[in-house]
């Protein structure tokens, strides 16, 4: 969630990362728990695919492959935006929240943090409309 900070893997048990994970995920919105960015950064106007770079890449790949450095530490394997058959499932709305609240709110693993409280909304919608340019697919008819 720092841009620039290495993260080093912390040796622990699956039972006690699993709770170290939901306090984290259950802070989230707490004024203690909101990431603030460097001023340098927050300033300045953000690209979108320096933002996917910085804030998706280490999970989900520098090309989207699902393949970052963290993913073989993940229990479950971050999506794969240029999966054009899942991807194409999904609606932008659906890819929105995921981006803005995390995967959690969809049911899905509490791995997939969420970025509302670090990114603004035209970025969020910047980043959806970037990983429908990684699949290469829009979401399905009905949503459209
Ligand atoms: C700490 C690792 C991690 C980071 C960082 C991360 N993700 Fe994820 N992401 C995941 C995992 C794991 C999943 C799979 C969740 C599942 O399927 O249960 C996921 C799922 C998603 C999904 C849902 C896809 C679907 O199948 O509906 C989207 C969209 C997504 N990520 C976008 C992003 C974007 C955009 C960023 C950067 C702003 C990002 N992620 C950063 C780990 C991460």
């Amino acid at each position: 969630m720092r841009p620039g900070s290495a993260m080093p893997k912390v040796p622990m048990s699956p039972e006690t990362l699993e709770l170290v994970v939901s306090y984290l995920v259950a802070r989230r919105g707490s004024p203690a728990g909101t990431v603030t960015l460097p001023p340098a950064l927050a300033a300045a106007p953000r690209d979108t695919h320096a933002l996917y770079l910085t804030f998706c890449a280490g999970c989900h790949g520098t090309t989207g492959r699902g393949d970052g450095p963290n993913a073989k530490f993940l229990p479950i394997r971050p999506a794969v935006h240029t999966d054009a058959t899942t991807m194409s499932q999904r609606s932008d709305d659906m890819l929105f929240d995921a981006v803005a609240a995390g995967g959690y709110v969809l049911g899905r693993s509490n791995r997939m943090p969420g970025f509302g409280a670090t990114l603004t909304s035209a970025e969020i919608r910047g980043l959806v409309r970037y990983i429908r340019e990684l699949c290469r697919c829009a979401g399905p008819a009905w949503a459209r």
